[in-house]
C-alpha cells in the first residue's frame, strides 16, 4: 500500500467530513469510521498511522454517551482525542488548527504526505483485487460521473471480471448512450451489456402526467431491467457501486440522522445476494472527478453537469410523448453546444431545456402553425438548495432561440426562465 492513513473515529461530531478534508489538504489520506470499530478491524485497515477521536454534540446517542473500545485507547497507534464539549485542545482558528493537525499527523504519527490520485488508484486497485479475487462483478453504468469513474477503476483492477450494464431508458441526453459505448466498450475494452429499453420505458410512461408517479415508474422499471440482466449472467458475486462520501453522509451515520435515503441500487431482490464493491465511498465529489481524470476518462464525462436520475423524463413536462421528448433532447443539445462555444460550459452550474405540454400559434412559411415551446433554464448554486439565474448574454439567447426554432422540429417559441430558487425549483417538475 502506497498511502499512509489517519483514521477519524466518529464520536458524534458533524465536522468529521471537514476534518477529513483538512487532513487530505495536508497530503495525508484520511477515512472516517464509526466509533464501534473493533481494534482488529482498525488493524485490518492499511497503513493507519494515527487516530483522531472526534467528539461533538451528537456524542450522546439514545441517552448513552458513546465511546470507542478500551482496546483502541490502549493500543500503540497514536491517538488524539478531540472533545468539542469540554476544554477542547482544538483551535477554531484555521491556521492554528492546521498547525495542531500537522504536528499530530507528521511529528507524532510520523505519517508521510503521500496522498494523491495515483497512489489512491494504486491502493484501490490492490484492495479491489483482494476483495474480489477471481470472482465476477456487475455494475449498473448510467454514464453519470460516479458510475463512470467506478467503472474505469474496476476495469483497471479486474478487467473482464467486470460486466457493466448500461440501460438506455430513452431519457438520456443526446449522444450519451453512444458515448458510454464508445468510451467503455471501444476504448477501455470493457464487457458492456447495452440494453435498449427505450420502448419499454416509454410504454410504461405513456399517459402518466404526475411527476412523482413518473419518477417512481422510471426508478422501478430501471431496477426491473437491471435485475433481468443480472439473472441472465452467471456466477456474479459482487455488485460495484458508485457510492461516494456525500451519499453516505446523507444516508446518516451512527451519530447523524439521515437527510435522505440513497438507493443507488435499492430494491434489488435479496436472492441476488451480492456483496458490494464501493471503492469511491470515501471520496468527495471533486476527488471523484480527479480520480476519473487520472484514469483517463474524457472531460465531458468527468465534469458533466448534474443530471437528474429520471433524466429528460422530468423535463418533458406532463405525460411524455415521443415528439416532445425528441424536441427537448435536440434543444438541450443545441443549448449545450452554444454554451460550450461561448465559454459558459464550465461557468454555469446547471443548464437545460424543458418542454411544457403547451402549443401556441406561430407562423411558419407564411402559414399559421400551432407548435410547442421550449424553456431555457440556466442556474448557479452551491448546494442546489437555493439557486440564482445566470445572466446569459441577450444576443446569445437570441442566437440559441433562432437555432432551436429553425432546427428543432415542432418548436416555434423559446422562453427563458428568470426565476431563482426559491420560488422556482431548478427542475420544472
Ligand atoms: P430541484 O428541482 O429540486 O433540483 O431544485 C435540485 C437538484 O436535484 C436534481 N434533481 C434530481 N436528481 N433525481 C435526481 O437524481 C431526481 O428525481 C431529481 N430531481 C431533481 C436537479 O437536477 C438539481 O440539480
Amino acid at each position: 500500500m502506497k498511502q499512509d492513513m489517519i483514521v477519524i473515529l466518529d464520536l458524534g461530531s458533524e465536522e468529521n467530513p471537514r476534518l477529513a478534508r483538512e487532513i487530505r489538504a495536508l497530503g495525508v489520506y484520511s477515512e472516517i469510521h464509526p466509533h464501534d470499530i473493533t481494534l482488529a478491524e482498525l488493524r485490518a485497515l492499511p497503513n493507519v498511522k494515527g487516530i483522531i477521536l472526534n467528539g461533538g454534540p451528537n456524542r450522546v446517542v439514545d441517552g448513552v454517551e458513546i465511546d470507542v473500545s478500551q482496546d483502541i485507547y490502549n493500543c500503540d497507534i497514536p491517538a488524539l482525542l478531540v472533545d468539542h464539549k469540554g476544554d477542547s485542545p482544538w483551535p477554531e482558528n484555521a491556521e492554528e488548527r492546521k498547525q495542531a493537525l500537522s504536528n499530530f499527523i507528521f511529528t507524532i504519527c510520523g505519517a508521510e504526505a503521500n496522498w494523491n490520485m495515483e497512489n489512491f488508484i494504486a491502493d484501490q486497485v490492490e484492495l479491489i483485487r483482494q476483495q474480489v479475487g477471481g470472482k465476477k462483478v456487475l455494475l449498473a453504468l448510467s454514464g453519470g460521473v460516479d458510475s463512470s469513474v467506478v467503472a474505469a477503476l474496476l476495469i483497471k483492477a479486474i478487467g473482464k471480471q467486470l460486466t457493466c450494464v448500461h440501460v438506455n431508458h430513452g431519457l438520456l441526453r443526446k449522444g450519451e448512450p453512444e458515448q458510454v459505448v464508445k468510451v467503455f466498450r471501444e476504448e477501455l475494452g470493457a464487457n458492456l451489456v447495452y440494453v435498449d429499453a427505450v420502448d419499454r420505458f416509454l410504454d410504461k410512461l405513456a399517459g402518466v402526467a404526475d411527476p412523482e408517479q413518473k419518477r417512481k415508474i422510471i426508478g422501478a422499471e430501471f431496477i426491473r431491467v437491471f435485475e433481468e440482466e443480472a439473472r441472465k449472467l452467471e456466477g456474479i458475486q459482487f455488485l460495484g457501486q458508485g457510492t461516494i462520501y456525500p451519499d453516505i453522509i446523507e444516508s446518516g451515520t451512527k451519530t447523524v440522522k439521515a437527510v435522505k435515503s440513497h438507493h443507488n441500487v435499492g430494491g434489488l431482490p435479496e436472492d441476488l445476494n451480492f456483496a458490494l464493491v464501493e471503492p469511491l465511498k470515501m471520496l468527495f465529489k471533486d476527488e471523484v472527478r480527479a480520480c476519473g481524470k487520472a484514469l483517463g476518462l474524457p472531460d465531458s464525462m468527468v465534469y458533466r453537469q448534474p443530471f437528474p436520475g429520471p433524466g429528460l423524463g422530468v423535463r418533458c413536462l406532463g405525460a411524455i410523448t415521443r415528439d416532445r421528448l425528441e424536441a427537448v433532447r435536440e434543444s438541450d443539445a443545441i443549448l449545450r453546444e452554444e454554451f460550450a462555444k461561448n465559454g459558459l460550459e464550465g461557468k454555469v452550474w446547471q443548464y437545460f431545456t424543458a418542454i411544457p405540454d403547451l402549443k401556441s400559434v406561430g407562423v411558419r412559411e407564411n402559414k399559421r402553425a400551432d407548435e410547442w415551446c421550449v424553456i431555457i433554464r440556466a442556474v448557479n448554486t452551491v448546494d442546489a438548495m437555493t439557486a440564482t439565474v445566470e445572466n446569459v448574454p441577450f444576443d446569445l439567447l437570441q442566437h440559441i432561440t433562432a437555432r432551436i426554432t429553425s432546427e428543432v422540429k415542432g418548436v416555434n417559441r423559446v422562453l427563458f426562465d428568470l426565476t431563482p430558487k426559491p420560488t422556482g425549483t431548478i427542475e420544472w417538475e
